[in-house]
């Protein structure tokens, strides 16, 4: 048995979209994941999310789950355009804002600390008509919708986190076409995306810091994907392409938000404008941040919030030319990337590869400034079954290596938390890929939930605290 971390908090999270369903209850407006749902093909198993979880309805039913794991807090997100169904302040939805009033409060009631994100990749469609990310005044609407979620729920809510996995919006939606809102511009649009993300987080924060903490007394950051990219072999161009990746992955996210120096970094500036060079672009593809920009962003930030699910392996070596199209992302960074020996999960973005979370703590302890670091997801897809055994087994190794990286490295982790806590609708994977602890039964009319081996490994922890990483429950003899 190891002892958690003394004041390690526990946590498990969802998403408003992923869950919510409610699509268009009282006078919410549509948001780029409702529509892209609606064309055919793009979601792999053709669901859309109209009703998903149905925790809109039942979100009572959420909290006495998140109850019955006894973890210390339910990180959750705001539906931007149930809120503000034009997008902008102008109009604040009586019933959109009084749902979240009220799960916030049955949270409370239940001693449950509410951890609120404000965008998880539902934009208001009608700000996506304005250009969505790929427009600098996002920035403004960004912080008008801080501000209406501070004044409505901030006397409540004391963590929070303003924008989750800037990369997944950019270079899925805006370099790609994975994702809503699907641009497709690659190797330009992920990068102006980036900036603006960027900005309007600083500009959230920098409104909760300057007129809500001293009021308020709670504090806000930003979720980063944090998975782990290394060099396939020792040679010295493969180890540089494995420093390279983590640089375009994560810090071209956390170096202009958590570095000393500001802005985005080094390596990825250069290949950029190289590349961009060559390519007979007149300036770069990568977009500069102003010296009061790089000012305004830098220590934006009172804890880092870190998302990991996987590690893949990189090589300068085994690049060829015409890999990847021109111009991009991936092909800026020019490096084949693979799983070498490692089996592919059922869900490919999730290698179980344990030492990868260690090493990625660990590199965002030295190139972040050693952040106190709130691991805000960490959890394992798969196609279903109530004794799950596979995610308890991801699961152990995952937590061995964080007390690891926190006992040996000293990594400063103060919470933790799985994604998530029920099966939802996983994005272009639809309704058929399961994250959840606990089941979702879609056949039902109520989405019915059952809980799974996991949800009793995570009860487990949450009552011992300590951990133990040969506990492996068996449903039979367990019940709910
Ligand atoms: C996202 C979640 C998603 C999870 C599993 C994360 O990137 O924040 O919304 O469901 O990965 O794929």
């Amino acid at each position: 048995m190891r002892p958690l971390p003394k004041g390690m908090r526990l946590g498990v999270a969802s998403a408003a979209f992923q869950v919510e369903g409610a699509w268009d209850a009282a006078d919410k407006s549509p948001n780029i994941w409702d529509n892209f749902c609606r064309s055919i093909g793009v979601i792999k198993d053709n669901s859309n999310a109209k009703d998903a979880c149905k925790s809109y309805e039942y979100y009572k039913r959420d909290v006495s789950m998140v109850k019955f794991l006894g973890v210390d807090f339910y990180r959750f997100s705001i539906s931007w355009s149930r809120v503000l169904p034009t997008g902008f302040p102008n109009k604040i939805s009586k019933e959109g804002s009084q749902y979240y009033s009220n799960l916030i409060d049955e949270l409370i009631a239940n001693g449950i600390e509410p951890v609120v994100t404000m965008f998880h990749w539902d934009l208001p469609q009608r700000l996506q008509d304005l250009g969505g990310w790929a427009n600098p005044l996002i920035a403004d609407w960004f912080e008008d919708y801080a501000r209406v979620l501070f004044d409505l729920y901030g006397d409540r809510v004391k963590t929070w986190i303003t924008i989750n996995e800037p990369k997944q919006i950019g270079l899925f939606g805006y370099g790609g076409k994975r994702f809503a809102p699907a641009i497709n511009a690659h190797g330009i649009g992920e990068y102006l995306a980036a900036k603006n993300i960027i900005m309007a987080h600083a500009r959230a924060w920098r409104l909760y810091d300057r007129e809500y903490r001293a009021k308020q007394n709670g504090t806000c950051s930003i979720t980063i994907a944090t998975d782990y990219r290394q060099g396939m072999t020792d040679s010295p161009d493969d180890v540089r392409a494995g420093l390279d990746a983590m640089d375009f992955e994560v810090g071209l996210y956390s170096h202009p938000i958590f570095s000393e120096k500001g802005g985005f970094p080094e390596s990825v500036v250069r290949l950029v404008a190289e590349k961009s060079k060559q390519q007979g672009y007149p300036q770069s593809r990568l977009p500069e941040f102003t010296k009061e920009e790089i000012e305004f962003v830098k220590g934006t930030s009172d804890f880092y919030g870190f998302n990991h699910y996987s590690t893949k392996f990189y090589s300068r070596q085994s690049y060829k030319p015409g890999m990847f199209p021109v111009p991009s992302y991936d092909d800026d960074l020019g490096a084949a990337v693979s799983l070498m020996d490692y089996k592919p999960a059922a869900v490919p973005h999730c290698t179980a590869i344990p030492e990868g979370i260690r090493k990625s703590l660990k590199w965002v302890k030295d190139t972040c400034n050693d952040p106190p670091i709130m691991i805000t997801e960490n959890g394992f897809g798969t196609f279903g079954g109530l004794q799950d055994d596979d995610r308890v087994a991801y699961l152990n190794s995952y937590m061995t290596e964080i007390l690891d990286a926190v006992e040996e490295d000293k990594c400063n982790v103060v919470a933790y938390t799985v994604w998530s806590l029920m099966d939802n609708f996983e994005w272009d994977s639809g309704l058929r890929v399961k994250f959840g602890i606990f089941e979702t039964d879609y056949d039902d009319e109520k989405k019915t939930r059952i809980p799974r081996a996991s949800a009793f490994w995570y009860k487990h922890l949450a009552e011992t605290r300590s951990f133990n990483c040969d506990y492996k429950p068996t449903l039979e003899d367990l019940t709910f």
